[in-house]
């Protein structure tokens, strides 16, 4: 139904901004749950309304990873107050903020992508 894509579609976007604008510092779990229920969703969505080759497969697999790579990093920098405590900072804890920012930028990017992709196969042509 086009009104629930729609709303899932904004929830999307809307939590990736927050997330990544590093908005709202204490509602990243609930990004978090609305990225991946919003995502699984727009995937379904897509994968089942029209054919979509193997260019769009790829970003979505990259994209599916680099935001996996996002939430594995997320629970490691909730952790790191703990860590800093115990005075074992690494040179992976030092880059792990920047890595993280990166990584959220190459996301959104992805899905911009993306979602160029999809549309150029629903265009008439
Ligand atoms: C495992 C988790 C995720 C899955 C399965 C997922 C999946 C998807 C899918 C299928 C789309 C639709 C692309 C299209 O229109 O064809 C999308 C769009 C998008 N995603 Fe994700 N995503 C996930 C996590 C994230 C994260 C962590 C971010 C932000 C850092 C993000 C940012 C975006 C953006 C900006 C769009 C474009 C939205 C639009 O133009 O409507 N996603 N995602």
């Amino acid at each position: 139904m086009f009104e629930i894509r729609l709303i899932v579609r904004t929830a999307h976007l809307l939590a990736a901004a927050a997330w990544v604008g590093g908005l709202f510092r204490r509602m990243v779990n609930i990004c978090v749950g609305v990225l991946l229920l919003s995502g699984a969703y727009l995937m379904f969505d897509r994968l089942t309304t029209t054919s979509l080759g193997w260019p769009y497969l790829t970003v979505l697999g990259i994209k599916i990873i680099a935001a996996l790579g996002m939430f594995v990093l997320a629970i490691y920098l909730g952790q790191s107050n703990i860590r800093r405590l115990a005075k074992r900072t690494s040179r992976f804890s030092k880059a792990a903020p920047q890595l993280m920012l990166a990584l959220g930028i190459l996301v959104f990017l992805l899905g911009a992508l993306l979602n160029g992709m999809f549309e150029a196969t629903l265009a008439p042509t």
